[in-house]
């Protein structure tokens, strides 16, 4: 049987031939995201949809879509998707894990060096003019090496990113609800919220996007970090607050915030884009050429699966599937 498919932004080709190997496939035309209304107008004679952490999938969604009975998110995080709801009306539900997650950890490296030797702001003094030659007090940053690293949240990309710490030979702490073999086998050391905040001169965001996360740094939070700590959120922008942030960021309470996430993408919050403290990525966590077409690949397969009845390799809710 032929199946109908919506891809709701342009992918890598790979992908969309790898789709249309099973039925027909429709590409949002924009260059941007669809609005709600376009959406359910796209979706609405489609079986499958391979979507964007940018598409809110919700139950308004899925009633004014009955026929829609997969989604595959081309994200790791599907924060975007009322999963509990999709898995009470039958309709599975995948993800992309694993083939980002070096590219995501790269990206955190990135930031960590950008903002402790201030990156960013010493290009453009070279690029407009303002350099007057080499002085000894000028561009002074941060060291990395053997710092210590807070990770908060211990899924794949927090692992990956203190592995890579280790080339820098930092001492990492890691804030999880639950102890984790691969964090104590690398000599990571599992805290407190509090206390890892409280000993890292770098801290680095790992965590999903839950009720229970969202702004799991806020004021209070931020208050506990060092003057000379450098934060760093490369995972979901509404994990922090993103205000109190930019108030911390401003009084110079830490010393440099790097985020490639931010709580209202594409709008930032007042304030945030004239800090020099702050460097900001325009949510590129996974976009390197590799990464994107196996993500556009493994969306696509496990978008098949799921319309022709089969569990996905990556479903998000295996109870779908029994
Ligand atoms: C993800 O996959 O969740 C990332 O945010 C995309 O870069």
């Amino acid at each position: 049987m032929a199946y109908s498919f919506l891809v709701t932004r342009s992918i890598p080709t790979v992908g969309l031939d790898r789709l249309r190997s099973g039925g027909s496939v429709k590409v949002n035309p924009y260059d941007r995201p669809m609005t709600a209304d376009e959406l359910v107008m796209a979706a609405a004679d489609c079986d499958g949809i391979l979507s964007m952490l940018t598409d809110r999938i919700d139950s308004a969604f899925l009633d004014r879509c009955p026929r829609v009975k997969a989604i595959s998110n081309y994200a790791v995080g599907f924060n975007n998707i009322d999963v509990a709801e999709c898995t009470r009306r039958g309709i599975g539900v995948s993800n992309t894990p694993d083939v980002l997650t070096n590219a995501t950890a790269e990206i955190a490296m990135g930031l960590m060096l950008a903002c402790a030797r201030r990156l960013v702001e010493a290009d453009g003094v070279v690029r407009t003019g303002q350099w007057r030659g080499w002085a000894p007090l000028d561009y002074l940053g941060v060291d990395m090496v053997g710092k210590v690293l807070g990770i908060v949240g211990a899924g794949r990309i927090g692992l990956r990113v203190a592995k890579m710490a280790a080339g820098f030979d930092m001492q990492v702490r890691y804030y999880s609800r639950s102890s984790h073999p691969e964090f104590d086998q690398i000599g990571a050391v599992r805290v407190d919220l509090e206390r890892l905040l409280r000993e890292a001169d770098f801290v680095s965001l790992h965590a999903p996007l839950t009720d229970q996360t969202r702004h799991i740094i806020g004021a209070k939070q931020l208050a506990m970090m060092k003057p000379t700590a450098v934060f760093i959120n490369t995972a979901r922008g509404a994990l922090v607050d993103e205000q109190a942030l930019v108030e911390a960021l401003r009084e110079n309470r830490i010393f440099a915030a790097g985020l490639d996430v931010f709580e209202h993408e594409p709008v930032l919050s007042a304030g945030l884009a004239s800090l020099k403290n702050a460097v900001l990525l325009p949510h590129i966590g996974s976009a390197t050429t590799a990464t994107r077409g196996e993500m556009a690949v493994m969306a696509a397969e496990d978008l098949l699966a799921m319309t022709s009845g089969k569990r996905p390799v990556h479903p998000v809710n295996p109870r779908r599937w029994g």
